[in-house]
Order: C-alpha cells, then structure tokens, then sequence
C-alpha cells in the first residue's frame, strides 16, 4: 500500500477519491490552503498552497504517489504543476513519486485559454523525467448542470449547438484509484461518459426533471473555439467508460 498526497482532496474530485483510497488501504494525505475549512474530510489534511509552494516539502515527505487535483481554473494550473514538480525534484527521498494528473479531452484542440494551460501543465509532467500519468476526462456531469442553472436569470435557456458526453465525478474517482495502484503509465485512454447528447437534448432532461419550463434557443458562435467542439473534438470514440447517464445523475442528486 501508497502513502498518496490529493491535491484538491477537498474539491469534487478528490472528495470521492478519498474514501477509495482508503478503502484499497492506502495511507491518505489531502493538500488544502485552508485545512480548518475542510475538517470533516478523511484522510491527514496538510496546509499546502501549490501556487506559493508553501507547505508543499513538508506534505511530500515520504509520498509514493501524488494524485494533482487541485485547480484554479485559469492559467495558474501550469503554475502549479511546475511546483508540485519542482517539490517532488527536490525531496531527499531516492524514489520519485509517480505523479497523476487528471485533465480534459480535447485541451490541446479547443484553444479555451484554460485549456491551454491545463495542456501546457500536462506537457511539463511528460517531459519532467518523473513517473507519471496523465489521464483525460470528458465534462462532468455537474458542470453540465451548471451550465443551465447559472441561466436561471434568463428568461431562456441558451444552449449551444454542440454534443458533449459528459461523465459522473464517482467514475472518474473510480479511475483514479485504479491508476495509483497501476502505478506510472503516461498518458492513459481518454475517458466519457457513456452518452453523446446535443446539448439541447441535455437541457430539455434536465429541465424536465427539475421542473421548468424555458424556451430553449440553441447557440451557435463565430470563432475556432466553438468550431473545435462543433468538430467533437470534446468527445471520446469508441466504447465508453462511464456507465451513469446525465438523466441518472440528475435523479441522484435529485
Ligand atoms: N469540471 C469538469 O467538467 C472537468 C472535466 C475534466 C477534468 N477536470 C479537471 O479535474 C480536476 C479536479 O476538478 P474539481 O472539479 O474536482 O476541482 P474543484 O472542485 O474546483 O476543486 C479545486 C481544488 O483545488 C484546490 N486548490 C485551488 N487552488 C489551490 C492552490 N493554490 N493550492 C492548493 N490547492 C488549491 C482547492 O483546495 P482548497 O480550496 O481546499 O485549497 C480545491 O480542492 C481539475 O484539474 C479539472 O481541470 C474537470
């Protein structure tokens, strides 16, 4: 069994990845910049700000695997990532720690500034020399859900004419686990979920089983970006990982 730092061990990700974790019987450390904020979260809670570096040496000391998490979403992440390697450079230890970093499908084709950064942070893990891997995910379904709930001052529902395969946060959890006791692999199989929607058809479930009733207008934009994901560059072929549709999740999180 690992000793495994999470960063971002409070954020969604990481909240189901703990008990995962613990139940494999690893020795489970969780990095957050405010550890008083997040006592109810298992595991050995470890005050590091990987955008500073603070606390990071002391959180690394005899870690076997590093699961990196933690986002700002913007272009910090690259800025994380070089520190989160540099700790790890550094640490007395003779074995380096495999490093496993979750990012997005399609981050190198769809030119969104955050994406770039999220491509730009998985390049510094491949080319730094430590054991690492690097899996990408498809959308989650909650940022799915909060894509139409952040509308709810609109008196419609905009909706871009795109697809997306959006995937529950437990599986990707799921694959994580797995890849820390796989141990270092590079950049692994894409995952999605297991349904590719028009977004429309996304919006109109969710607001059958949330109750309302806005007329939807589809969005389409000029520009590379939204090009990308009208091409599908957002999306996984093949078999898909995720077995929990968008339609499931909703009922779950009622
Ligand atoms: N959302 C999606 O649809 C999607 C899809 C594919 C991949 N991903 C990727 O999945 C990963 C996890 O996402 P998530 O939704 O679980 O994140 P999240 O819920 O937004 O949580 C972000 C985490 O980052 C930590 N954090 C932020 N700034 C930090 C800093 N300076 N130092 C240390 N920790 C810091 C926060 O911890 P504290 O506040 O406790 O410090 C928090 O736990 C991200 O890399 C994201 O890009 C997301």
């Amino acid at each position: 069994m690992s000793v495994v730092l999470v960063t971002g061990g409070t954020g969604q990700v990481g909240r189901a990845l703990l008990p995962l974790l613990h139940g494999a019987g690893h020795d489970v450390r969780v990095a957050s910049r405010t550890p008083e904020r997040s006592a109810r979260t298992p595991g050995q809670l470890v005050e590091v700000d990987l955008v500073t570096g603070d606390g990071l040496a002391s959180a690394l000391a005899g870690v076997d695997v590093v699961v990196h998490l933690a986002t700002t979403n913007g272009r910090r992440d690259e800025e994380m990532m070089r520190t989160l390697i540099a700790g790890v450079e550094s640490r007395p230890e003779k074995e380096p720690a495999h490093v496993i970093y979750l990012s997005i499908v399609g981050s190198d084709r769809i030119p969104l500034p955050y994406y770039r950064h999220k491509t730009a942070a998985e390049e510094l893990a491949l080319r730094s020399g430590l054991p690492v891997t690097v899996l990408r995910s498809t959308q989650f379904h909650s940022l799915v859900e909060r894509l139409f709930s952040a509308q709810h001052r609109l008196p419609v529902l905009l909706v871009p004419a795109i697809a997306l395969q959006p995937i529950d946060v437990p599986e990707v959890a799921a694959r994580l686990a797995e890849l820390v006791g796989q141990g270092p692999s590079g950049r692994v199989a894409d995952i999605g979920g297991p349904e590719t929607l028009q977004v429309g058809d996304l919006a109109r479930l969710w607001q059958r089983l949330r109750g309302r009733h806005r007329p939807q207008v589809p969005l389409r934009l000029p520009g590379r970006t939204f090009a990308a994901y009208r091409d599908g560059e957002q999306l996984v072929p093949g078999p898909p990982f995720g077995r929990t549709t968008f339609g499931e999740f909703l009922a779950r999180e009622g």
